[in-house]
């Protein structure tokens, strides 16, 4: 019986490792070694192989190393197979800090102060105070409700947006396309924290930037197929929106020359605002094991017609 894990080889090396303390009976595997194919039981990918049902036919369970399962063709995954996210402190964690380090770096005008500083401008702007600042995170999922419990704690004032409603202790919350305008109208700062699906491809457009209030700030960490990218730079020109940080793109890399690069009020990094780590990561899937054995819930399953 076998494991196959097919995702960055550096941290498969640990995960090899740590299987091979953990549970010692099972046979793991690092793509492209795959063994005896039909003794595959269990796959974690980040992008799953191509006709996975004809050559893995005794898989059991799919694991997506990311938080994110977008990457996936379900239709290429028999239906009786359970697919399951990656839910684990390490990726988290990760999360919180890029998510706080943006907002912090909005709410603190750091992306006028980097521009300033190329240009040798000294332009003092005037210190608010976190508690005058309203920040919202779309997407109240594991990742967006840990990182309003960690804004709040700087004094932010907090709300969150779900499709169905969510309630967590000092956060407001809005929920579905009745709760929108509303949680887009009071918050200055945005960040994207949803699972990239059908319905909320582009959501992050010219439509939504316009019920934000003026001179707001993006944050996406999202994916890249939430944001329409020109409606993006037609907002930092009109000032609708002041700024933007962005983690993902629709096309990664980012092409060269792409007028994100260069864009004075964008700030890039190259999707890497969280990484699942081994050693939670490999926690959280045996765990998922046990559970899959003893025919309890699977932490993490993904509900195909939502997509996530
Ligand atoms: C990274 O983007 C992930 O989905 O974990």
């Amino acid at each position: 019986m076998s494991f196959l894990y097919k995702a960055d080889p550096e941290r498969g090396a640990v995960w090899a490792r740590l299987f091979a303390e953990r549970a010692p009976d099972i046979d793991f595997r690092i793509w492209p070694d795959i063994g005896n194919p039909s003794a595959v039981r269990y796959l974690a990918a980040w992008e799953p192989p191509e006709n996975l049902a004809e050559t893995f036919p005794n898989v059991k369970v799919v694991f997506s190393v990311g938080a994110g399962v977008d990457q996936f063709d379900f239709s290429r995954i028999p239906p009786e197979v359970p697919v399951v996210r990656m839910i684990e402190s390490g990726l988290v964690a990760g999360m919180v800090e890029y998510a706080t380090l943006a907002v912090l770096a909005a709410h603190r005008d750091w992306l006028p102060y980097a521009a300033q500083q190329r240009e040798g401008v000294w332009n003092p702007i005037r210190v608010r105070t976190a508690g005058s600042r309203r920040v919202g995170v779309l997407g109240m999922g594991v990742l967006g409700q840990a990182v309003l419990a960690k804004l709040q704690g700087f004094g932010f004032q907090c709300a969150g947006w779900s499709r169905t409603a969510r309630e967590l202790p000092g956060i407001e919350s809005y929920a579905g396309e009745e709760g929108m305008d509303a949680f887009l109208a009071r918050t200055d700062i945005l960040v994207c924290l949803l699972p990239l699906t059908n319905a909320t491809r582009g959501i992050l457009s010219r439509d939504l930037f316009e019920r934000l209030p003026p001179r707001s700030v993006l944050v996406n960490v999202g994916r890249g197929g939430h944001l329409v990218e020109q409606d993006l730079l037609d907002a930092l020109d009109s000032g609708r929106l002041s700024a933007a940080i962005l983690d993902v793109f629709d096309t990664e890399p980012l092409p060269p020359g792409h007028p994100f690069w260069r864009h004075p009020r964008i700030m890039v990094t190259p999707h890497i605002a969280s990484m699942t780590q081994p050693e939670t990561a490999v926690e959280a899937v045996l765990e998922n094991l046990r559970r899959h054995r003893e025919g309890l819930p699977l932490i993490g399953l993904v509900d195909r017609r939502q997509g996530y």
